[in-house]
């Protein structure tokens, strides 16, 4: 038996895939995928009533800010290069009500934090979100009545408070709601009030997906466990086990008028991005939630991963699938670490 280990003569072989990989100068050009900080999107989350910023125990290193420190984080992630923040409410409990009326209030928390991110940040992108769960009593993304979520009623709301953001200066509105129709609706209440050139970024694919948990941890926005009301949000998000209904609701984003869509979750979900990319001639967002933020840094506490490759892997993955744009918890310290090379 010839000794494997040095045995000279060589195998036929005209192809050998891993010429390509004997470097780390070959694999950096034969790299397909790029990760670049201009791919990142910071989801950060705004209180009132605090003076310092309060953390959020199921999202390590997240916290809910103050406007004030608000402001100082935009401008830190746009210093390191992060383009766009997307901008969520921790709304408090007496201020909630059935018909989310505190989302129209306009010296309301939301116009405020907005109002002075362009003030002091006005190069930062600013993403705000449509629906109405952190105004809600129910906990619902819509107004509910008879066990139902109302779909033309809750649309109604968030053209209005889709005009109230634009005209604190929000650059893209982002319905996450799921009802019927609020995509061309928003358009047109955008467009009648003179905000043509502010753009909508659609959460085209939204699933009803339990990687939210922690998200709603942060704002306590679940839905109410109640029995007048719908225990989950499955009439309106889309079902885990769907992919074709995907790009059905990417056809009627589009003919709405999205400027840009999304998938939500990102990880679990990398195959409808594949689609979706495939299937759309805008830029694709995908959001790396809450749950698989929560996930990597549970394992990483644990000793059981360590967190800067795996995440680095995810975000990678995700751009791979098809994503342009990655709204995700990471998005400082990705900046850092691409930044660190
Ligand atoms: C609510 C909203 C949710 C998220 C973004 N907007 C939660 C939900 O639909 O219940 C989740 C984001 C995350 O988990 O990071 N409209």
């Amino acid at each position: 038996m010839p000794d494997a280990t040095t045995a000279t003569s060589s195998l036929p072989l005209t192809e050998r895939p891993r010429r390509l990989r004997r470097s780390a100068g070959l694999r950096r050009v034969a790299r397909e995928t790029r990760l670049s900080v201009d791919n990142l999107i910071a989801p950060l989350f705004v209180k009132d009533g605090i003076t310092e910023p309060e953390a959020i125990d199921s999202m390590p290193g997240q916290y809910r800010l103050p406007v004030s420190h608000l402001v100082k984080e935009a401008r830190e992630l746009f210093d390191l290069g992060v383009p766009a923040i997307a901008l969520f409410p921790a709304v408090d409990d007496t201020l909630k009500t059935p018909d989310a009326a505190n989302a129209l209030a306009e010296n309301g928390l939301y116009p405020r934090a907005i109002c002075a991110l362009k003030e002091e940040v006005p190069e930062m992108l600013i993403i705000t979100d449509t629906a109405l769960d952190p105004y809600s009593s129910d906990g619902h993304d819509g107004i509910v009545a008879g066990g139902e979520i109302l779909n033309d009623a809750t649309i109604h709301v968030m053209t209005e408070i889709a005009v109230l953001h634009a005209s604190c200066g929000a650059d893209i509105i982002a319905p996450s709601d799921m009802m019927d129709g609020r995509v061309g609706a928003i358009r047109h209440a955008l467009d009648a009030a003179g905000f043509e050139q502010t753009g909508i970024l659609s959460y085209t694919a939204k699933y009803a997906s339990a990687y939210y948990g922690p998200f709603r941890d942060a704002l306590d926005s679940a839905p109410r466990q109640r029995t007048d009301i719908p225990e989950d949000k499955r009439s309106y998000q889309m079902d885990p086990a769907n992919s074709d209904e995907a790009l059905r609701e990417l056809r009627l984003d589009l003919e709405e008028g999205a400027d840009m869509v999304m998938v939500k979750p990102a990880l679990p979900y990398l195959d409808v991005i594949h689609r979706v990319r495939q299937a759309s001639d805008v830029p694709v967002a995908a959001y790396n939630v809450s749950g698989e933020y929560a996930m990597l840094h549970a394992a990483a506490q644990n000793g059981w991963l360590e967190l800067q490759p795996t995440a680095m892997e995810a975000l990678t993955a995700i751009r791979r699938a098809g994503a342009d744009a990655i709204l995700t918890y990471f998005a400082k310290h990705a900046a850092r670490w691409l930044q660190e090379g």
